[in-house]
């Protein structure tokens, strides 16, 4: 039987969940919910289901939900975060959350403790490690084919003019960016970053922090680096991973578009282009809320969902250590 799905937070991300749940047989949406009426009246009709403008309300309706899609946005993208997920937490309700989990630590820690206390499913939408070139460069990882790591590489930028505080870049895309290498290289012991301010193609000094850089000190040891930009993108692309071994070397482009495989003691490369399917980004979504119907209908235990809030907690935590470094001109321990 498909799982019953309410939506919380219906701007142009909720309405993304939704095309996927509609589009996925483990799934129907059963509710949605958003503050403002006209969101929520325009998703109920969208999808046939009923409408509620806060999550108490939703909640009290009685409407039978197995899990729920946390969708709202806020501060730095993640200040509205808060209370909704608490509130659906609280009610013993599997959540699958937004990225970033938050803008404040404070608040990520609660919300992941809550949780825990509730032994209730709480995950991240960490797409962009939800896909086949990810899951199989993690493969070879794990079957050594790489033999020891050494070094992982990430760029990921976007054009971004949101000018709206200091650290918007940073603690809204770079989620994405920590989560990656983390996938692929571990906890975080260590982090030592620099931020610049850019300008806008028309010449004006930006306000927000809009490019980094960054060094890594994996708690294994391996070195990493992140390069991050509102200032590129577009013709520039969007992502890369690079994962260099003693053995072999792997390099992802586009989170999903090519995976190469390159034998450090062969010049042949092997390469997927599209492997799975996937074309481009914008079906990482899809696939990542796949996943996480699967754990639920699986019930998993809540220990093992894939890209959890806790992990989602930790990629937060390297975050506000780059800017405490970048800040203090330190390199800072990830606590
Ligand atoms: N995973 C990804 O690749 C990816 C990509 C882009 C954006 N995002 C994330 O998706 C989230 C949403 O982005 P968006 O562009 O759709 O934002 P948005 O501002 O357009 O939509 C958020 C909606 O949440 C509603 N809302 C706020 N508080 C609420 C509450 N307490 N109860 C119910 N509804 C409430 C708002 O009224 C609004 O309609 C952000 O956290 C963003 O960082 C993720």
């Amino acid at each position: 039987m498909a799982l019953k799905v309410a939506i919380v937070g219906m701007g142009g991300i909720g309405n993304t969940h939704a095309r996927a749940y509609v589009n996925d047989d483990l799934s129907e949406i059963v509710a949605v919910c958003d503050i403002i009426k006209e969101r929520a009246d325009a998703a109920a009709e969208a999808y046939g289901v009923p409408a509620f403008y806060s999550v108490k309300d939703l909640l009290a309706s009685g409407i039978k939900i197995d899990c729920a899609s946390m969708c709202t946005a806020g501060k730095e993208n993640g200040g509205d975060h808060f209370t909704p997920t608490m509130e659906l937490l609280n009610a013993g309700i599997p959540t699958l959350g937004e990225k970033p989990i938050s803008n404040n630590l404070d608040e990520a820690k609660k919300m992941v403790a809550l949780a825990k206390r509730k032994n209730v499913r709480y995950a991240i939408d960490l797409n962009h490690r939800f896909t086949p070139a990810a899951v199989r460069a993690k493969e070879w990882i794990n079957e050594g084919r790489l033999g020891s790591l050494n070094i992982i590489n990430m760029r990921m930028w976007i054009p971004n003019p949101n000018e709206s505080s200091p650290h918007f870049h940073v603690r809204a895309l770079h989620p994405h960016s920590f989560d990656v290498m983390r996938y692929f290289g571990g906890d975080v012991k260590a982090v030592q970053a620099w931020f610049r301010r850019g300008e806008t193609m028309e010449g004006k000094k930006r306000r927000c922090w809009s490019n980094m850089q960054a060094n890594v000190l994996f708690k294994n040891g391996i070195l990493g680096h992140l390069t991050g930009s509102y200032d590129a993108g577009g013709s520039y692309g969007l992502e890369r991973c690079e994962v260099v071994g003693s053995k072999g070397r792997v390099v992802i482009d586009e989170a999903c578009e090519e995976l190469t495989f390159y034998n450090r003691a062969d010049s042949q490369t092997e390469h997927y282009h599209h492997l799975g399917g996937m074309t481009g980004f914008g079906e990482t979504f899809a696939s990542r809320i796949h996943a996480w119907l699967e754990q639920n209908k699986k019930k998993v235990k809540p220990s093992e969902v894939d890209g959890s809030g806790e992990e989602a907690l930790k990629a937060q935590k390297i975050i506000e250590a780059c800017i405490t470094s970048f800040e203090t001109n330190a390199i800072v321990t990830v606590r």
